[in-house]
């Protein structure tokens, strides 16, 4: 593996970092001071150092995004802007979402390759609790509270399953379901005969999103949050 992809793998930065890093003399291999990005190493084999600590190279990496809208929850995609782009060149090429938001809704969107974790989340009996903020285009009565709150038809087989009502204000609420159909919220305020005007993530389970972290921007799990997720 290239030596400035290892580093990023090991949780040092963007690949434009860690090449500033290398050009400053800050890396070692087997106590040597690399100075090409491009060198090969082994990281079963090979010491690599950094600012004089050993590198540990991380086969799971967690990247919680603040999903801006205008950004599709995709991989690749040949005509939208996907959510992995705005994570810049981390070195991977195993990253993906985790579940989708559509492209007008913003919010906690967690990134990672961790397979076995994404479909603990993701899968539905496990009712892992969405949190998010509505604006709507009509007040809220508490007809459509109750509504929400016992489940309601959206033209799936069954009716949708409990959901928790936080009124904000006459057009805004928080609402938190633990499934994760197809524009779930929109349908849900649809249903009982109102419309959402905006929608964002709030949390997913555990995590919950930073309220100073601007849309657009991405900052890696902590260890306390990454393990809050696997329980
Ligand atoms: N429900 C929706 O309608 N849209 C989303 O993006 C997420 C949940």
């Amino acid at each position: 593996m290239r030596l400035d992809k290892f580093l990023c793998g090991c949780g040092l930065g963007t690949r434009s970092q860690v090449k500033k890093d290398i050009a400053a003399g800050l890396v070692t291999v087997n106590g040597k001071t690399a100075l090409r990005p491009k060198q090969h190493i082994d990281g079963a084999v090979d010491r690599i150092c950094h600012g004089g600590q050993p590198c540990i190279y991380e086969r799971y990496v967690y990247y919680l995004l603040h999903k801006p809208a205008g950004v599709v929850s995709a991989t690749e995609d040949k005509r939208e802007r996907t959510v992995l782009e705005l994570l810049g060149d981390t070195g991977r090429n195993d990253l993906f979402p985790v579940g989708r938001l559509d492209k007008d809704t913003e919010g906690l969107l967690l990134i990672t390759n961790d397979g076995a974790l994404a479909h603990e989340l993701t899968s539905p009996s496990k009712h892992t609790e969405k949190e998010y903020e509505c604006h709507l285009a009509y007040p809220i009565d508490e007809a459509q509270k109750e509504r929400l709150e016992r489940g309601v038809d959206i033209g799936e087989k069954e009716l949708t399953g409990p959901a928790v009502v936080r009124i904000l204000d006459e057009k805004r609420i928080t609402l938190t379901i633990t499934e994760g159909k197809f524009h779930q919220v929109k349908r849900m305020l649809h249903a009982v005969g109102n419309e959402v005007v905006y929608l964002k993530r709030l949390r997913m389970g555990a995590l919950v999103l930073d309220k100073d972290l601007p849309a657009g921007s991405f900052r890696r799990l902590t260890k306390e949050e990454t393990e809050s997720l696997r329980k």
